[in-house]
């Protein structure tokens, strides 16, 4: 196993999902955490030291343990990690003048033969990589034993490695997006560490099952399960773990998609045996939103609602210490902030942070590590039906915020069949996975419209449909003539009360995907 030393990067995340990608099975232990003898005890078959928003040249620096360097073991340093490395090891550090501070893509050009780190590196035409780089000291002197293999403007010793002792060092972070062939740098590095790549979703499961039974122990757990991919595999999780000594609470403000409520709940209690409660509350939620017109009033009502019904049903479930979240890694380190800065809010997102606090619960978060797709495949590993993991994201207040303006029970039953149909219609046509997100929603507004022979007046509808790959920013899909005029008249025909079907094509900015 490979342990990852995180001396604070926001993207260390980042470099077990690479690895992990390459089935091998990596660690992230916080640098204070990592002593000789925890080094001695994890006995890893190679490390990678992160990058890190610390200077190595203050007092105090973070540091791994002396003892790393006299395993044996190949070693990784990346950003802060190499500066790190060079400084250990006799090298010397700089700190950043704005000549040398590098940020945002650069172009790394080979000045040696490539070593096994390498080995594929450099091939295009061009002789030079893209990389990121983010970093305002660079190394100013390699350590002894180290040669350079590659360099940009602004570092010029962008890759270095001691190939005798197997340390290698580079200046860019090879994890991120933006250095497009980094995925090829991991793999030779875990070739050369003699990683066979044979660790699989399945070894993930029955360790995320061992570290919830080592934080929950006998205590009682409760989750609230939404239906969506990230609750449900934390349920099945869970309850594979802790069994019945967890409780989910399905929440029903009544604002549901045709059928979805059962649906949920026929799932989870046929195919899991969960304990399951499904909190039928449409009364209290419709109930509360009548009149209520402004999407933000909407929004602060649904999630106050839920954050109270939640704890209603919570109570009842004796002696429960703990809450169970499907957190996963994005939503982690949004609410980390990159930038610091406050941003401006487009929407008060619906979901039930605030809850531990106020009901003083610990957080059992067994996604925190994990990426979407990566919860996709653990879904996949837990038996979840393919139909449930594929599912198109759904927002926390539902139907509300696709019926713009008062909501009404005729607009949402209205609503409800109109979008069964355009789903239906997308499935029967192959493009399901392709669309990120497609929905209907029902215009405030009624239009006239001629049917047989008669006059009509009634809703009309906006049907939605984005490709994105993470929802903030989306395309609206193009689907043909052939696909819309089929699927505005199966709806007119289909679902009364409505007259009339748009499409919107507006992207994401300006537009955002939901209407409200
Ligand atoms: P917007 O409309 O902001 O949506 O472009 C981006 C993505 O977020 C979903 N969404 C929500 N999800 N609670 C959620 O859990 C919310 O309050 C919420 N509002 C929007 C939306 O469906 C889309 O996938």
């Amino acid at each position: 196993r490979l342990l990852i030393i995180d001396f604070g990067s926001q993207v260390t995340q980042l470099i077990a999902r690479r690895l992990r990608e390459l089935n091998v099975y990596c660690e992230i232990h916080p640098y204070q955490k990592v002593t000789e003898e925890s080094l001695k005890e994890f006995d890893p078959r190679a490390i990678i030291f992160s990058g890190g928003p610390d200077s190595v040249m203050r007092e105090g620096s973070p540091r791994p343990p002396k003892a790393a360097y006299e395993l044996g073991v190949p070693i990784l340093g990346i950003c802060y990690g190499q500066q790190v490395m060079m400084h250990d090891l006799g090298g010397r550090v700089e700190a950043g003048e704005h000549a040398t501070a590098e940020f945002g893509r650069a172009y790394v050009t080979p000045t040696k033969d490539h070593t096994d780190l390498l080995n594929g590196w450099f091939m295009d035409a061009t002789g030079k990589e893209q990389v990121w780089m983010s970093h305002g000291d660079h190394v100013a002197e390699i350590a002894p034993g180290f040669e350079v293999y590659g360099t940009s403007p602004g570092a010029p010793f962008a890759i270095t490695a001691d190939t005798e002792r197997r340390f290698y060092a580079v200046q860019f972070h090879p994890e991120v997006h933006h250095t497009p062939n980094g995925a090829t740098l991991y793999e030779n590095f875990i070739k050369l560490a003699g990683f066979s790549g044979d660790w699989t979703m399945g070894a993930y499961r029955e360790e995320m099952i061992a570290k919830i039974r080592e934080q929950v122990g006998d205590k009682k757990v409760i989750c609230a399960l939404s239906g969506g991919v990230d609750s449900s595999v934390t349920g099945i999780l869970l309850h594979e773990a802790i069994g019945d000594q967890l409780t989910c609470v399905f929440v029903d403000h009544g604002l549901l998609r045709l059928g979805e409520a059962e649906q949920v709940v026929n799932m989870f209690r046929e195919n899991y045996n969960l304990n399951l409660i499904h909190a039928d509350e449409s009364d209290l939620f419709l109930g509360a939103l009548e009149g209520v017109s402004d999407p933000e009033v909407k929004r602060k009502t649904i999630g106050k609602l839920f954050i109270d019904v939640f704890q209603k049903y919570a109570d009842q479930i004796e002696g429960a210490e703990f809450l169970a979240q499907g957190t996963l890694y994005p939503d982690v380190i949004e609410s980390v902030s990159f930038s610091g800065g406050p941003s401006v809010t487009i929407k008060s997102h619906h979901n039930v942070g605030g809850l531990p606090e106020k009901m003083g619960l610990k957080l059992v978060e067994p996604l925190r590590e994990l990426f979407k797709d990566e919860v996709r495949a653990l879904g996949h590993e837990l038996g979840l039906p393919a139909s449930f993991i594929g599912r198109h994201p759904f927002p926390g207040p539902g139907l509300a915020i696709r019926c713009p303006g008062e909501i009404t029970r005729e607009k949402l039953d209205i609503l409800r069949k109109a979008d069964a149909v355009y789903i239906d219609q997308i499935r029967k046509h192959g493009l399901y996975d392709e669309i990120w997100q497609a929905f209907a929603a029902i215009l405030p507004m009624r239009t006239v419209g001629v049917m047989g022979d008669g006059r009509t007046y009634d809703y009309a509808l906006a049907l939605r449909a984005v490709t994105s790959v993470d929802g903030m920013t989306a395309d609206y899909y193009p689907f043909t003539h052939e696909f819309l005029s089929e699927t505005s008249t199966r709806i007119i025909n289909e679902v009364k009360g409505v007259n009339r079907v748009f499409y919107d094509c507006t992207s994401k900015p300006p537009g955002t995907i939901e209407l409200e």
